[in-house]
């Protein structure tokens, strides 16, 4: 049987996948599977090859996947975030390693039968660092790939432990067999800052805030930010992040001396993102209720990161700098999504 060539995309209905969708329709001549516990959106559908409502836990649907689909890249987005994994850890860790080790087994498999080593994209966070304490972290500021790893989330737990595990697919894995070596999956992740999206909001992150703030003043709705004014860490639009992911994809093998990027855009207070959001909407009541307990999980995130090996090595640059994400692309988008 001959199987259709297709990339694919778990996690489908979050805010990266349906900005990764519409990005690969725009500029990629490539079909597209996309896959989500619940049913795929539908703003999304069109775009699909075929749309798969399952889990990722779920070994029959994977095999089904493996046995009907010629992958020629996965881009493996399903996961539980930061504040939603605290409240639930046993799924978050279901979800975000062992799904992770059953999508790099599928991997493994598609390397193997096509005789080439897969693409993974694996999307990282900057919630695998882990600041002691506020003094600790501004002190640090911007840190470099190789600092800090020491999360203090479940979160930041399960992800700094699948961008080891992709590395060891990727370098080590079945390396006592006869043949070992012979193919293994390209993996290649990207430490995400706090994403904000015009068009979609996250559920259960704790550096949602940035985007509850701008969606609530569009909306003419009060907002109270859980952090304090003075909380700094990184953020960057999500086509920015889209844009670097399939950079990331794109770069040739031997460009790349890492395999787990950080990237990053610009890194304000939220403080400063109120100052920001005041300018274009100056009736938008926004109020700082701080949070302890999330508060303290942002406090272990780094104020900003150092993003030169992306620079270097595939030439990562963001399109929006602070200024900029809200100029030309935030608050246009957001007026027209909310009519005003
Ligand atoms: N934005 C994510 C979260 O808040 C961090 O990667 O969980």
């Amino acid at each position: 049987m001959i199987r259709t060539r297709a990339i694919l995309i778990t996690g489908v209905n979050g805010e990266i996948g349906h900005g990764l969708v519409m990005a690969v329709k725009d500029q990629r001549n490539e079909d597209i599977i996309g896959l989500d516990v619940e049913e795929v959106d539908r703003s999304l559908k069109a775009s699909l090859l075929e749309n798969i409502t399952g889990n990722i836990l779920d070994q029959n649907i994977l095999d089904h996947i493996n046995s009907r689909f010629e992958l020629t890249a996965i881009y493996h987005l399903a996961a539980l975030l930061s504040t939603r994994a605290e409240f639930s850890p046993r799924t978050a860790h279901q979800v975000n390693v062992d799904g992770t080790f059953n999508l790099l087994a599928l991997a493994v498999d598609q390397s193997r039968s096509q005789g080439r080593p897969v693409k993974f994209f694996f999307p990282s966070s900057i919630a695998v660092y882990g600041l002691a304490n506020l003094k600790e972290k501004n002190k640090a500021g911007q840190l470099s790939e190789k600092q800090y790893l020491f999360p203090q989330t479940m979160y930041g737990c399960n992800k700094l432990y699948c961008e080891l595990l992709g590395t060891y697919y990727a370098e080590h894995y079945e390396r006592l067999a006869a043949d070992a070596g012979a193919l293994r999956v390209d993996f290649r992740s990207l430490r995400f800052p706090g994403l904000i999206s015009a068009v979609t909001l996250p559920v259960g992150g704790s550096s949602d805030y940035a985007p509850e703030m701008l969606h609530a003043a569009a909306q003419g709705q009060p907002y109270e930010c859980f952090v304090r004014k003075d909380t700094a860490m990184p953020f960057m639009t999500m086509p920015d992040a889209i844009r670097a992911t399939l950079m990331l994809m794109e770069a040739p093998r031997e460009a790349l001396t890492r395999r787990v990027y950080n990237i990053g855009a610009f890194a304000p207070t939220a403080g400063q993102l109120r100052q920001r959001v005041l300018k274009d909407f100056p009736k938008a009541r926004i109020t700082f209720a701080m949070d302890e307990k999330r508060q303290a999980m942002v406090d272990s995130w780094p104020t900003d990161v150092d993003d030169t090996a992306a620079r270097t090595d595939w030439g990562w640059q963001p399109q929006h700098s602070f200024e900029e994400a809200f100029a030309y692309y935030l608050i246009p988008h957001l007026r027209n999504r909310y009519g005003i």
